[in-house]
């Protein structure tokens, strides 16, 4: 036959002829042995609980030490992992059930005791509560389990949102180049058909320049705005072919501080017209970049008479060199700050389109920054133009080494 389970039953009975019932009664159980500890006050069994191991606490709540509820509560938070049995008089039956919504596992009523419903009882409440504590234990671990995976489920969606917004941007940029090849085929198209007309209707104004009374005043005016209409259309079909990436770069290492020095000098009567101050803050002894002179020096002026046109009250243009990190690796950077009245929001991502421009009464063609883009990007480096917190506009070129 197999072992007989062992249960070890703390019984606080102050009564010695229930405590002799109730030991003769569980010592006659066919499937458990029970050790009972018995303690006819609340004081001295709680002492045991304290450090003796106990199964079920089968107790009296009116002992000589203790009265009513505050013996349940006592020994409930002695022993808070222990199976209580109430036992009770006929009296006092309704404080029994009060103790079991607390948390008791049953209550006996003394004088309805018999064996079967006290082993049944006991064995019942130790099961009940074996259940109870595992089903505790388990809503705990689901609990944590929830949060774990709330936690990756948080993580996964913050991860999933960085990477939808990287493919919204790489979308843009794929979008923005397929739009500048089309734009880039379009112009230079463009530019040479009308590149030789144009040099026709040139030549043509010379020879008659030859023929015609010049000190005439009005004949004088119509071939000065012939000449300004013809300079201007020269300007905007080289801005295209320029734009449209069919010239050739000499590409040779060159110093960014002196690239940018010889930009400076270039547009240094129009800073003084328009009352713009430089300061410059060069980085020393950076490494050359590898670029092509005049078409970085032609980026420079272009960004440099810019920050003048956003100036149209005086200003500052500060002009930083240094080597900076990038996430492809170290770049020459020059970053060019104006004071003047940065970009509206709603046209930041159109200054670099061809032909966008907010300077129609000053005859701006709106190419400037798309032909600066595309020579940064001839060179492999890149432009970013945002607004600054304290007014005016940053623009950074990184030259990657
Ligand atoms: N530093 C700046 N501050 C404020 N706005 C700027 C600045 N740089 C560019 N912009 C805005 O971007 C627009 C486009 O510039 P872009 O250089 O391409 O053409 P543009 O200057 O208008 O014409 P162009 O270069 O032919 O003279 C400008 O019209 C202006 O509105
Ligand atoms: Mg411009």
């Amino acid at each position: 036959m197999a072992d007989k389970q062992l249960i070890k039953v703390l019984l606080v009975e102050d009564n010695p002829e229930i405590a002799r019932l109730i030991r003769d009664m569980l010592r006659r159980s066919p499937t458990c042995t029970f050790e009972v500890t018995h303690h006819a006050a609340l004081k001295p069994a709680l002492e045991y609980a304290a450090s003796n191991p106990i199964d079920i606490v089968v107790a009296d709540l009116t002992l000589p030490d203790s009265e009513g509820f505050p013996t349940f509560f006592s020994i409930r938070s002695t022993v808070p992992n222990v199976p209580i049995i109430i036992l009770t008089g006929i009296d006092d039956e309704e404080m029994a059930v009060q103790a079991v919504r607390e948390g008791a596992q049953d209550y006996l009523v003394k004088s309805q005791i018999d064996m079967h419903i006290l082993l049944r009882a006991v064995q019942y409440a130790i099961e009940r509560h074996r259940i109870e504590a595992a089903l505790r234990r388990a809503t705990v671990e689901l609990e944590e389990r929830v949060n774990e995976r709330t936690a990756e489920l948080s993580l996964a969606n913050k991860e999933l949102e960085r990477e939808i917004e990287e493919r919204i941007q790489a979308q843009t940029q794929l979008v923005q180049a397929a739009k500048m090849e089309v734009i880039g085929r379009l112009a230079s198209g463009v530019a040479h058909e009308v590149r030789n007309p144009l040099a026709i209707i040139l030549q043509a104004k010379e020879y008659l320049e030859g023929l015609v009374d010049t000190k005439n005043e009005e004949v004088s005016s119509t071939l000065q705005s012939m000449t300004r209409a013809l300079t201007r259309a020269d300007t905007i079909i080289n801005g295209l072919l320029d734009f449209s990436r069919i010239s050739q770069l000499e590409i040779k290492p060159h110093s960014v501080n002196e690239l940018v020095e010889n930009s400076l000098m270039l547009v240094k009567h129009q800073c003084d017209r328009a009352h713009v101050t430089v300061e410059k803050k060069f980085g020393e002894s950076l490494p050359p970049v590898k670029a092509d002179k005049v078409k970085i020096e032609q980026v420079l002026v272009n960004l440099l008479i810019n920050a003048i046109d956003a100036m149209p009250d005086g200003g500052v243009i500060r002009i930083e060199t240094s080597v900076s990190d990038t996430v492809s690796g170290k770049a020459v950077c020059v970053e060019i700050h104006d004071s003047g009245s940065g970009i509206p929001q709603e046209n930041l991502a159109k200054v670099f389109d061809p032909f966008f421009t907010t300077k129609r009464v000053k005859h701006g063609t709106g190419l400037g920054l798309s032909i600066v883009k595309s020579i940064m990007e001839m060179h492999h480096g890149s432009i970013d133009i945002r607004n600054r917190t304290e007014g005016g506009a940053t623009v950074t070129l990184l030259f990657p080494l």
